[in-house]
């Protein structure tokens, strides 16, 4: 006979465990499943993002494969400090609880027990059924929803009176039993005592001879003390991630959700099937995101830009009134109304201030291009601090590399200057404010302030004054 439960009033100490330290036979992977992204962040980080502000008096993380990799990773993702127990033998999921249970000590009040693999558990389903386990008495409750297709999922098999008795696995299920669309979503809380007491318990008499720890439920039951069954609202949250195709599967609800929200808040995106956005990425209003296009990480994108198509954009910053067309951009800062692309590379530490261009098979890295310069088109600035108004001709190429020293050097070019096509900026090198450099340049030395080079080495030209006043040589030379 199952006993009354008595209902309690008050919240006692939480403990969490999360167990991951499952083989992942079925992700086929050199790297633990737990550890593989999803929309920006490993499947763990999602896990404890959902965890955390339950403000657990303990987290416990159980880790098998790999250990020191899931370790510091979920030291990196959380800013709680986990606590760690080592399950040496993958004897199943009852022998993860076991090994955590180690850890636990003298911990005494509620344990909720989440898998690593279901990423999108939210906090507020967790709080559901940390409420009804608090508001029933219950000694265990496992949290169950409804599946369209439940194949693979344990099954919650409840007696005539609507009571849960158990729940059995897919492997171990007869053909009735699979028929259940009620499945355990692999997520419970337990009275700790009561835990403890009944780990022991379990046996590996199953088609897989694991230890299952659903078994607990039935153990409980079976020595009188209450157990509950508690359906989560939303049956998507609760998908596990055993396999690449539910990652993908995982990643796509993910993205849909997210790209849903955008629109809502006043993005438009013209294909949200093509577009893939992290859920950190921000965006403002009226920007419109043309498919296919990929925005990741911290990036933050101003509002009424052209973003793609094509563009590929990794914890950049984009201003406002921006133009980014098939083109990559990481850890790069973009000015507002600049333009980037096609083709375009911008590397990290790439800054463009405002209205300034990188046009077409450019790459710039760890450089600044200032307020309305231009490198439109196949050259490389690396290491460059350009200044304003300045125009960098065709197949410039800042030299800021020497093989021999293996220094990188800094090219500094002032406001105003205009750098002819096919420059060598052998590095480190100033090219002072509106100087010239003819096209085909090797510019070894610094230039002065309003001077024009060209030839290999560079030199000073002798100016010749034309009619209009502005200098000119034979091969001084840009391209538009
Ligand atoms: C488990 C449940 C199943 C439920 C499903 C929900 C069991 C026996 N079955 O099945 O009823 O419907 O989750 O997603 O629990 N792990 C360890 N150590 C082990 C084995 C597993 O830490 O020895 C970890 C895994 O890394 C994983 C979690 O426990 O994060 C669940 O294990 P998994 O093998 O994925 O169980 P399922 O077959 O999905
Ligand atoms: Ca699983």
């Amino acid at each position: 006979m199952t006993q009354r439960p008595k209902a309690r009033t008050t919240a006692r100490p939480l403990a969490v465990v999360v167990l991951a330290a499952g083989e992942s036979k079925r992700f086929k992977s050199d790297t633990p499943k737990v550890l593989h992204d999803l929309c920006g962040r490993p499947l763990l980080g999602w896990v404890l993002d959902a965890i955390a502000p339950l403000k657990p008096a303990r987290t416990v993380v159980v880790v098998g494969r790999a250990a020191e990799a899931v370790e510091a990773a979920a030291t990196r993702l959380t800013k709680t400090t986990p606590q760690f127990a080592r399950q040496l033998k993958l004897l199943g999921t009852a022998d993860a609880a076991r090994t955590a249970d180690e850890v636990l000590g003298d911990h005494d009040g509620d344990v909720l027990i989440v898998s690593g693999d279901t990423p999108l558990l939210t906090t507020a389903t967790l709080r559901a059924l940390l409420k009804h386990h608090l508001k029933t008495g219950a000694k265990a409750t496992v949290l169950s929803a409804t599946l369209a297709d439940p194949t693979g999922y344990g099954r919650v098999v409840r007696s005539s009176d609507g009571a849960l008795e158990k729940i059995v696995e897919h492997a171990d299920a007869s053909d009735w039993q699979r028929q259940i669309s009620e499945i355990n979503a692999g997520v419970y809380v337990f009275d700790r005592t009561a835990l403890h007491a009944s780990l022991d318990k379990v046996g590996a008499r199953n088609k897989q001879k694991e230890f299952y720890l659903p078994d607990v439920l039935s153990i409980l039951r079976e020595v009188g003390e209450p157990i509950e069954a508690r359906m989560s609202a939303d049956a998507d949250e609760i998908r596990g991630v055993n396999d690449r195709a539910q990652l993908a599967e995982a990643a796509t609800l993910i993205r849909a959700a997210t790209n849903a929200r955008l629109m809502a808040d006043g993005v438009t995106l013209t294909d949200p099937t093509f577009t893939t956005i992290d859920p950190t990425v921000r965006v403002g209003r009226d920007t419109i995101i043309h498919a296919p296009t990929f925005l990741h990480g911290s990036t933050v994108i101003g509002a009424r830009c052209q973003i793609g198509p094509g563009a590929r954009i990794i914890d950049s910053t984009v201003g406002d009134d921006a133009t980014v067309v098939f083109s990559t951009l990481d850890q790069a800062v973009v000015g507002p109304e600049a333009s980037v692309g096609p083709y375009a590379y911008l590397r990290p530490g790439a800054r463009l201030k405002r209205k300034a261009k990188v046009g077409t098979f450019v790459e710039v890295k760890n450089s600044t291009i200032g307020e309305g310069s231009k490198v439109p088109h196949l050259s490389y600035v690396g290491d460059a601090d350009v200044g304003k108004d300045v125009n960098v001709g065709a197949a410039t190429v800042t030299v800021n590399y020497d093989n021999e020293t293996k220094i990188k050097a800094r090219t500094v070019i002032g406001d105003g200057a205009r750098i002819g096509s096919d420059t060598m900026l052998i590095a480190p090198v100033k090219v002072g404010k509106r100087a010239l450099t003819g096209a085909g340049s090797v510019v070894t030395h610094d230039v002065a302030p309003d001077t024009l080079v060209y030839g290999n080495p560079a030199r000073p030209a002798r100016l010749r004054k034309r009619t209009t006043g502005k200098p000119t040589t034979d091969n001084k030379g840009g391209s538009k």
